[in-house]
């Protein structure tokens, strides 16, 4: 017998385990219950097994999910979510006036973003960070990437890298993972130097701070050459490899990515079958950001054409002022399914699982026994409402870790 539950959850309709292990995706058990020892699942079935394989701790919590569905916690692998200012203007021009290239070649945009976060203090930041990752959990989200990219400065990027560290500890916010993102907005002079820099000193730097490093691999931000020696460098350093990439335009890359065997390459709106094959070879996975795409009126993200070639699929919000003002993990599996042709149990998957891979989170994403008891209850009997109530309010209730944040 393993240890004593201090958590069981009854009563749950229609638990979405996402573990292909379970048969046809999201391997769903009917009238489940879940059981955890601390952060960890001890119990995952039927609720007519429960009483037999588990003995409850003495203090162990008890929730009723009243015959609701259930999924694992969402993953969502990429995100800018600590900035200052906002880009509302720009917004509203988008809509009839320059495009997201143009506001930036004209010197706002992004710069703007960088210019009001540069100018914050770490409180300042953290606070900021703070209330979109209180939403984030609300919305069900239990792991979170968060990149820094609008420092421009070593300092400020680390200030932005230490701004989500102090939300480590805070029990009403998703678990944080920190990636290095500097070469995101472009220096107004001395590009050369401004990388150099990067290499030699911010690197270093950033790797105490950050598990990931991520550049903006794009025309009109860094080349793929440019990328390459900063890959190169943050592999020296042991920070693992992201990359934005074919967002606004084919540079090539995913194929840099899929060389390097980078945990992810994200966007992929221009990527073509053979980078997107490329990517499946190499173990790469492919983080779709549908907010992004839908915002700026791009091409859609190749979801169908990504899980064809047989690549693991995430997606996530990239919660950024620009170009994906959300925190919605539900409102983006709902985009995965009507923008990028993915089924809604392979929208679902790729929120957690896929999430975690793009993580290198191998504890979180399904529901099985010994995987951290991260999970949400809905608000509606079937899962498939994650997808399918477009905006909702579909979280009832958010387990993280085996506790109840918000309950
Ligand atoms: O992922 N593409 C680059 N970076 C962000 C946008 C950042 C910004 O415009 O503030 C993105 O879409
Ligand atoms: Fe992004």
């Amino acid at each position: 017998m393993s240890d004593a539950a201090t958590l069981v959850i009854r009563n749950i309709g229609q638990l979405a385990t996402c573990d292909l292990r379970r048969g046809t995706p999201p391997g769903v058990i009917e009238r489940a219950a879940v059981a955890a020892a601390g952060e960890t699942l001890i119990y995952v079935g039927p609720e007519a097994g429960l009483r037999d394989e588990i003995e409850l701790a003495p203090e162990c919590g008890e929730m009723d999910a009243r015959g609701h569905a259930a999924v694992p916690g969402f993953v969502d692998s990429h995100t800018h979510m600590v900035w200052l200012g906002d880009r509302a203007a720009d917004y509203a021009i988008r809509a009839t006036g320059d495009s997201y290239a143009v506001i930036a070649q004209k010197g706002g945009g992004i710069r703007d973003t960088v210019a009001a976060t540069q100018a914050g203090s770490l409180d300042e930041l953290a606070c900021a960070a703070h209330e979109r990752a209180r939403r984030m959990l609300r919305n069900g989200t239990t792991t979170v990437e968060v990149k820094s990219g609008y420092g421009m400065t070593h300092d400020a990027e680390l200030r932005q890298l230490e701004a989500a560290e102090s939300l480590y500890g805070a029990s009403d916010v998703p678990d944080i993972v920190t990636t290095y993102l500097p070469l995101h907005a472009v220096p107004d002079k001395d590009r050369e130097g401004f990388i150099e820099s990067v290499l030699r000193e911010g690197l270093p730097r950033a790797a105490a701070h950050a598990e990931f490093a991520d550049a903006f691999c794009e025309t009109g931000a860094y080349s793929v050459d440019e990328c390459r020696r900063f890959f190169s460098a943050a592999r020296t350093c042991g920070l693992g490899l992201k990359l934005h990439t074919e967002q606004l335009t084919r540079t090539g890359g995913t194929q840099l990515a899929a060389q390097f065997h980078a945990t992810s390459a994200d966007h992929l709106e221009h990527a073509g079958d053979n980078d997107l094959r490329a990517l499946a070879r190499a173990g790469v996975v492919g983080v779709l950001l549908p907010g992004a795409s839908l915002t700026l009126g791009g091409p859609p993200p190749p979801g169908r054409r990504l899980q064809d070639a047989g690549a693991t699929v995430a997606i996530a919000t990239d919660c950024n002022p620009g170009t994906s003002y959300t925190e919605s993990m539900p409102l983006m599996t709902s985009l995965a399914v009507a923008l990028a042709g993915l089924t809604p149990a392979e929208a679902l998957m790729a929120a957690c699982r896929g999430g975690a891979m793009a993580l290198r989170r191998a504890d979180r994403g399904i529901l099985a026994v010994g995987m951290r008891c991260d999970l949400v209850v809905l608000r509606d009997r079937h899962w498939l409402d994650v997808a399918y109530h477009l905006g909702g309010d579909v979280v009832a209730s958010v387990v993280r870790g085996g506790h109840m944040p918000n309950g």
